[in-house]
């Protein structure tokens, strides 16, 4: 049917007339059937369903504030502390605005990880929503840059000497690593040049790069259909007349009103922290920040800010002596590799990846390593949905070995990241190299212990 001979929208009151309109020029219900208002969603969604909306709030809410904040802000090493304290304190409404992105910041990580953690649990990962994860990975990639670039601006000493640490990892990197940094630098220190690029990158490109990925996750979720707290597949059971599926029911009215609670909910606990707490105890906005950068004073301590952490911590972990450990630990993967698999080309070349890589931990400093470790211990997520062998996809009907496995890289996760926070002491580093090995082992070892235990058979339809 051409646009122009679309039928009349029913059932829009007053607005019949202006919608009619645009969807004869514009695919608009079109968009809104498919998305909202028949888009079948699993009836049984529960509580961790709630993070993907509210993480598409958090976004948004970045970008407001973010675009009032770049109204005041001055991206110049001479004037940017002085800005921020300008919009702190001069500018009105200013303070709240600079409150709402900064909580926004670790409020984005929280939400993420936590709803990463959903995915993980009900196997939402796994066929068919690989690409949904990846897509969800890449996401979390660039939030990462994002957040990175963004905590240059306020050009404290933190900002300060968190990028200097962080640009000077690429600084390990063979051959290229000096001139990499250089290159990100655009001086040899972090410097004016550094700030104007991290600006632009964090006020632009990659925002741009979010909301593009945004849209293509969502696009590549409602293709497949949404996953639920049980993992099976709604699309499986369809009402013989109408062919939808038994169970599902609309994402609108039903669960925008379910996320409609979850924002409030949400909304009331930021408003807590922002209001009364903005630092939360220096994790949120630390102390140091509230110094101006000072290129000729290095602070006795620097970590990054917490969603970084645990990464931070496994890169601290890789000391000369964890080398022999981790030489160990690939050394006994590669023996269960070779165990495991039939073919001989196979088995050959996990001896030989093993044998280049045995030369290289002891041929490489340390410290190249702990950067490719904590590299690893990022792009290792992306490998999940190959890595889980489980006959079934949601923790509730999976063995009790995969259960303790998650509950372990829990903790590993939040070790590692509260340690991360914390200064270097002999004791520290055992604990982070403890946590750093059971972090890799919930991936090395996954394709193993996700097959065995006893599994709980999936049921036909979803249960609530
Ligand atoms: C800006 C960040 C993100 C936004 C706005 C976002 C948004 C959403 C939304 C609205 C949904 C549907 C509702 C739900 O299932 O909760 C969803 C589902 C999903 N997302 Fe994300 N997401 C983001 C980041 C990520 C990341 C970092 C990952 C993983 C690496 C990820 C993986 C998934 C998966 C696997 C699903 C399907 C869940 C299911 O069907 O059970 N997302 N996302």
């Amino acid at each position: 049917m051409a646009a122009t001979e679309k039928q009349p929208i029913a059932g829009a009151g007053p607005l019949n007339g202006i919608l009619t309109w645009i969807d004869q020029r514009f695919p608009l219900m079109q968009l809104w059937r498919e998305h909202l208002a028949e888009y079948y969603a699993p009836k049984n969604f529960n509580f961790w369903y709630y993070f993907g909306s509210l993480a598409l709030l958090v976004l948004v809410l970045q970008i407001v504030t973010g675009i009032f904040l770049a109204m005041h802000y001055k991206p110049d090493a001479a004037q940017a502390f002085a800005s921020v304290e300008y919009i702190m304190r001069e500018v009105p409404g200013g303070w709240l605005i600079r409150y709402m992105h900064s909580t926004g910041a670790s409020a984005f990580f929280i939400v993420v990880y936590l709803h990463m953690f959903s995915g993980l649990m009900y196997g939402s990962h796994r066929r068919p929503r690989e690409l949904v994860w990846i897509v969800g990975m890449v996401i979390y990639l660039s939030l990462m840059a994002e957040a990175f670039f963004g905590y240059l601006l306020p050009w404290g000493q933190m900002s300060y000497w968190g990028a200097q640490v962080i640009v000077n990892l690429f600084d390990a990197i063979p051959l290229i690593g000096p001139d990499l940094a250089l290159w990100i630098r655009g001086d040899y220190v972090v410097s004016d040049a550094t700030l104007n690029r991290f600006f632009s990158f964090h006020v632009i490109a990659i925002p741009l790069v979010l909301l593009g990925l945004v849209a293509v996750h969502i696009m590549a979720l409602h293709e497949v259909g949404s996953n639920n707290p049980d993992g099976v597949e709604i699309k499986k059971v369809r009402d013989p007349k109408t062919g939808r599926p038994v169970d599902g029911i609309p994402f609108h009215p039903y669960y925008t009103v379910k996320d409609t609670l979850g924002a409030v909910v949400f909304l009331i606990v930021f408003s807590v922290i922002m209001f009364f707490m903005p630092e939360l105890g220096g994790y949120f906005l630390e102390y140091n920040n509230f110094i101006p950068a000072d290129p000729l004073k290095t602070p006795s301590h620097i970590a990054p800010v917490w969603y970084f952490t645990p990464y931070y911590s496994i890169l601290r972990a890789t000391t000369e002596d964890f080398m022999w450990v981790l030489a160990v630990a690939v050394i006994a993967l590669a023996a269960l590799i070779v165990l495991s698999v039939r073919r001989a080309r196979v088995k050959a070349g996990v001896a030989a990846g093993t044998a280049v890589l045995l030369f290289g931990f002891f041929n490489f400093d340390p410290k190249v390593w702990g950067v490719v470790l904590m590299g690893v211990a990022v792009l290792i997520f992306f490998f999940l949905p190959w890595l889980d062998r489980s006959p079934v996809k949601s923790i509730r009907y999976k063995g009790s070995l995969y259960k303790a496995a998650l509950a372990i890289f829990v903790v590993a996760f939040v070790v590692l990241g509260y340690f991360g926070t914390q200064p270097v002491t002999t004791g520290a580093t055992i604990m982070a190299q403890i946590f750093t090995l059971l972090y890799f082992a919930f991936f090395a070892l996954m394709p193993w212990y996700s097959k065995m235990g006893k599994t709980k058979p999936e049921p036909e339809r979803v249960t609530w």
